[in-house]
């Protein structure tokens, strides 16, 4: 705690509440990994800030009172006797390899010991710019195919503030490369099953590498969840295009033509035509452990595959571990995993507790009730294995709500209620999804061809994230007032000075604000008139009140959200600047740079707590 003479009002609030309420219990859901002292628990809990107006600038804006600064970029060396980001070339194979990877998306400060660590999922590449120095915008040679493959995956770094500033510390034994080519173990009930079964791994239980990793989780043990959302896009059959692939791929969205990353180039286990079980063993949750560099990354079958959006983790109060995680795409389903064993704290059993569990899908009725259907082999027909590995068709089966492209759900740190945000849906109403279930208007999906999204909140029974029922309602439907006065004006707790459009990260803070991050259409005009670039507010769930705190740069999506231990600094992730007109964005190193991804690091210009 600092000295009375540099307290902010903030802070003696938050002291006047610790003589107040002395020891509070912190709620089920705390991690252990980022406990708060309980003194900070508080019951309507703020951030006190003026809201930023929407812009279109090319930097990021944030209130006053509040200053950003850069800690990793793509292609920053987490090693030394690298070469910085060659902003000709954009970096080779090898450099790559060693350096941050691209589109930066969900990530977790971690404290081992008395380090810090940041683990960072990158998502995937923008290939008009990790290419742009190729004529074709696209990989040329199999240097450049690694070098795409080398930006996808996770970034594992140490960080240390000096000078007041966050950077990475190179050569830390703690920094490490997770990309498409790092072994990994098949885990739980689908492990071994011949669905996993390849060339390359006839046991069905090694498997190489993660990609496309969009959302997180943590775990009340210190683990890092990475969720692998858009696995499909990385297979192809070049040599056979008219290979026709099986239902369960196409429901996946595999298909043979290539999309621009030309894995299968480089390596068969991405030519679908030769190896069409090799797209089973991606789309899973992906377990790291941040303190073990040399630890196997752990794909935990158990918790179903499908596009993970993130994973959000609780404890149940009978020690029971909860994930709540999405699956984006239209039309699809939310999924709930009980795991079969209890938490106990500081228990060495506690790292194997993802393996084996209940897996269930969301069913919301019209009449703001709800329930979890178990995805069990009586309800839906198929094997346990088969529903591990094809958890969309299992949940077409039982009936499942689809979507409105379920993105991050986030979990009350100090009550048992859970958001998610359903970002949008052309096809709302107006078809159904690739399983061929219908998508009706209504419910938690209320607008037909949805362009803005919605936020969904859904209470336990009895407060328990085990139970079988919920009630819900919904948190915030965004919408256009300023163009619109029927329901694409959104819900009341949408106005003009703080609309916004395709809500997609989420996050809670220690003290209980929701921090909404945005990945929808920049354009500022038509529909989205007045919204400007993608943004990041802070949301009172007691009030409903949503205030913007940020607005990232040109055609950027803001994802990826995180705090120190001592929670006086947020980590938020700027992805894909630039993205489809990349010569008119210079972010971060403005000039007439090559825009690049980067976490950036948000402070109070007091030093005081943000989250
Ligand atoms: Fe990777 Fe659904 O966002
Ligand atoms: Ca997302
Ligand atoms: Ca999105």
């Amino acid at each position: 705690m600092k000295s009375t003479e540099s307290m902010t009002d903030f802070d003696r609030i938050i002291d006047r509440r610790e003589l107040l309420k002395g020891s509070l219990v912190l709620g089920a859901g705390a991690f252990v990994a980022t406990a708060i002292p309980a003194a900070r628990v508080l019951a309507h809990p703020t951030i006190r800030f003026n809201p930023v107006a929407a812009n279109g600038h090319d930097t990021v804006t944030v209130p006053e009172g509040f200053e950003w600064r850069v800690v990793a970029a793509w292609g920053d060396p987490l090693w030394s006797g690298e070469p910085g980001f060659d902003q000709v070339t954009r970096g080779t194979a090898a450099s790559q390899a060693m350096a941050f990877g691209d589109n930066c998306d969900g990530m977790a400060f971690f404290q081992v010991n008395d380090r810090y660590l940041l683990a960072v999922n990158n998502e995937y590449c923008n290939r008009n710019i990790i290419y742009g120095n190729r004529a074709s915008g696209l990989p040329e040679n199999d240097d450049d195919v690694h070098k795409g493959m080398a930006a996808h995956g996770v970034s594992v770094f140490e960080v240390a503030r000096r000078d007041g500033q966050w950077r990475i510390v190179l050569d830390s034994p703690y920094n490490r490369k997770i990309t498409a080519a790092t072994p990994a173990e098949i885990t739980g009930p689908a492990r071994g099953h011949d669905l996993l079964k390849t060339t390359a791994d006839p046991t069905g239980t090694r498997s190489l590498g993660t990609w496309n990793n969009c959302g997180n989780g943590v775990t009340p043990w210190g683990t890092f969840l990475t969720c692998e959302e858009n696995f499909n896009g990385y297979f192809a059959a070049p040599g056979q295009p008219e290979a026709e692939l099986s239902d369960a791929l196409k429901r996946y969205g595999v298909k043979t033509k290539d999309r621009g990353y030309d894995w299968s180039r480089v390596d068969d286990r991405f030519d679908v035509a030769r190896n069409p079980n090799e797209p089973n063993r991606a789309g899973y949750i992906v377990e790291i452990d941040p303190s073990a560099p040399q630890s196997a990354p752990k794909k935990r079958t158990a918790m179903g595959r499908f596009k993970h959006e993130n994973c959000e983790v609780v404890v149940a109060d009978s020690g029971h571990v909860v994930a709540y995680m999405g699956d984006d795409e239209r039309g699809e389903f939310i999924y709930r995993f009980v795991s079969s064993g209890r938490f106990v704290p500081g228990a060495e059993g506690n790292g194997d507790l993802l393996e084996d569990g209940v897996l269930s899908v969301a069913k919301f009725e019209e009449d703001g009730s709800g329930r979890w259907i178990e995805l069990t082999p009586e309800a839906t027909g198929m094997s346990r294995e088969e529903i591990c590995v094809l958890s969309r068709v299992a949940g077409s089966r039982v009936g499942a709500t689809t979507m409105d492209r379920p993105e991050w759900v986030a979990a009350n740190p100090h009550k048992a209620e859970v958001y998610c945000c359903l970002t949008n849906n052309k096809n709302r109403g107006i078809k159904p999804n690739a399983g061929g279930d219908p998508t009706p208007v209504g419910g938690p999906n209320p607008r037909e061809a949805n362009r803005y999204g919605q936020i969904v909140r859904w209470v336990p029974a009895g407060g328990d994230h085990t139970a079988e029922g919920f009630s819900w309602d919904l948190f915030v439907i965004a919408g256009n007032p300023g163009v619109h006065d029927d329901a694409r004006a959104g819900s009341a707790n949408v106005n003009v000075d703080n609309m916004f459009n395709s809500p997609d990260g989420l996050a809670f803070d220690s003290l209980g604000n929701l921090w909404i991050q945005t990945d929808g259409n920049y354009s500022n005009e038509g529909d989205f008139a007045g919204m400007g670039n993608n943004q990041m507010l802070m949301a009172d769930v007691e009030t409903g009140e949503i205030r913007r705190f940020l607005v990232g740069p040109k055609e950027c999506e803001i994802t990826g959200i995180t705090w120190s231990t001592d929670k006086r600094t947020m980590f938020v992730g700027i992805q894909h600047p630039g993205e489809d007109n990349p010569a008119t964005c210079h972010f971060p190193d403005g000039g007439s740079s090559v825009p690049r991804s980067a976490v950036i690091a948000v402070t109070r210009t007091d030093g005081g707590y943000v989250g």
